[in-house]
């Protein structure tokens, strides 16, 4: 029963649609209408600023942190599975609040990719591969330009991490390394339609030098 309840708690806080209330309370106007048309932190740097990005951006890591870390309420398992139960609850909350994120109950279901989310789950789990993948984000946005093109790479880098570099013993994370690959590459269809097309958006923040 405790499970069911911080299950639902972690789909609610997952839920919070952060862009889609700041662009309507503090513009009056709804994200989800403007550039990209995603509610998330890439679209509102580019439709709101930078302020307005960062907030969404860390309150939507907070999102995936805060789920993941409700774990903490969980009765304690005793016996020879109590990790393995712990490590597994702690995925099922986490992937909840992204399930969340992406289909918000506050804001008709429509909401983001998931990715910044994702990423506050990561911390809170793994929090050395998470640093890893925020390197291979930072590196191919540096390169690139491209927030789309650096997530998927983060995402699929991650499970390259997990599954091959970490070593990470627990079978539950090997099968999350795959789902959040997968997932991250099935929410950016339309972006890699437009990477595809040569007509996704760069962000002029990391500009390179004109020669
Ligand atoms: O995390 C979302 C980002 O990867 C792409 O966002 O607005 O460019 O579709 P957007």
């Amino acid at each position: 029963m405790q499970e069911l309840l911080l299950i639902i708690l972690a789909y609610l806080i997952g839920s919070v649609p952060s862009s889609v209330w700041i662009s309507r309370h503090f513009f009056g106007i709804d994200i989800r209408e403007y550039g990209s048309g995603n509610a998330g932190a890439t679209n509102t740097f580019r439709v709101l600023g930078k302020k307005w990005g960062t907030i969404v951006m860390i309150m939507d890591v907070l999102k995936g942190f805060l789920a993941t870390s409700l774990f903490i309420f969980l009765p304690k398992y005793v016996g020879a599975d109590a990790e393995i139960m712990r490590v597994n609850f702690m995925i099922g909350l986490g992937l909840t609040a992204v399930l969340g994120h992406i289909f918000p109950v506050w804001a008709n279901f429509k909401g983001g990719k998931g990715v910044a989310t994702l990423f506050g789950m990561v911390i809170a789990i793994q929090p050395l591969v998470a640093m890893c993948c925020a390197a291979v984000f930072l590196l191919v946005l540096f390169l690139t330009r491209f927030v789309s093109l650096s997530s998927i790479l983060a995402g699929i880098a991650f499970a390259v991490f997990i599954l091959f570099i970490f070593n990470v013993e627990a079978q539950s994370y090997k099968v999350f390394s795959v789902v959040v690959a997968l997932m991250i590459v099935l929410t950016h269809q339309k972006n890699i339609n437009r990477l595809l097309q040569g007509t996704e958006n760069k962000v002029p923040i990391l500009k390179h030098r004109d020669r």
